[in-house]
């Protein structure tokens, strides 16, 4: 779980380097597919549900499951949450980081600093004895108490030799309440926050999920593993804030 993980955080990395004005969102989803099988490993999305590329990237008001497209030309201003999955010795790993193109409003870079720091609140939660809704309750207080909204159509999950296991894993919830964890479990804690209403609508394509006031949304994951000492995190963030530097998030 853990090398399959890092695997996803180098290709993050690696997309960090691409991520500019003028680039496609084709380009990225090409980019991280040949980094991924150069590495011995299989994209985890591709042909999921009949999912059609290797990453997902949702641009400004997009939240979740963007389809790569020639025509999606990222510009300056704009932010863009690449969501990434590997397959690699029969275990899966799936983060996700949103990028910042060029220079982004103050408001915006804000929503994203805060949902990045409710993951890692999430993330303290994730500890033998306590429960799911411990983790949601986290989540939704910090990013609630900041003035922006919870998505509740889509949440994290369990993760293992299948990309999605039981339990699910909401960025809400009651304090106590739902699954326990327990060691050894591996979770995917992946909050997805709007500026604006939590309200979302499908599009018609069949997978982009955007906000209903078309206000922008934010989208950070990490999968990590329940052990006796605490959280541990699989995934990681490190190879793309080495290669972002003073501009990560
Ligand atoms: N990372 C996404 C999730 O956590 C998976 C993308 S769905 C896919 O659920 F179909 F694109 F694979
Ligand atoms: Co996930």
């Amino acid at each position: 779980m853990r090398a399959a993980n890092q695997l996803v955080g180098m290709t993050l990395g690696e997309l960090a380097k691409h991520v500019a004005p003028g680039v496609s969102t084709l380009q990225l989803d090409k980019i991280a597919e040949e980094f991924i099988r150069d590495h011995g490993a299989v994209p985890a999305f591709l042909g999921y549900s009949g999912y059609p590329n290797s990453i997902c990237t949702s641009v400004n008001e997009q939240v979740v499951h963007g389809i790569p497209s020639s025509k999606n030309i990222l510009k300056e201003g704009d932010v863009i949450s690449i969501d990434c999955g590997t397959v690699l010795n029969g275990f899966v790993g799936d983060s996700a980081y949103t990028y910042c193109v060029g220079e982004v409003a103050p408001e915006v870079k804000k929503l994203l600093a805060t949902t990045k720091e409710s993951l890692y609140e999430g993330i303290k939660q994730a500890v033998v004895g306590k429960r799911i809704g411990d983790i949601g309750n986290a989540v939704q207080t910090y990013c609630e108490a900041r003035g922006y909204s919870v998505v509740r159509e889509l949440v994290g999950h369990g993760i293992g030799k299948r990309m999605h296991e039981e339990p699910e894993v909401p960025n809400y919830g009651r304090r106590g309440c739902g699954p326990l964890l327990k060691s050894g479990m591996c979770i995917c804690i992946e909050p997805m926050i709007n500026m604006g209403s939590k309200n979302v609508v499908f599009e018609k394509d069949g997978w982009t999920v955007r906000t209903k006031d078309r206000k922008c949304a934010a989208h950070f994951e990490h999968c990590i593993a329940i052990r006796p000492e605490g959280p541990e995190i699989l995934s990681s963030f490190k190879f793309l804030e080495e290669v972002l530097g003073n501009n990560a998030i």
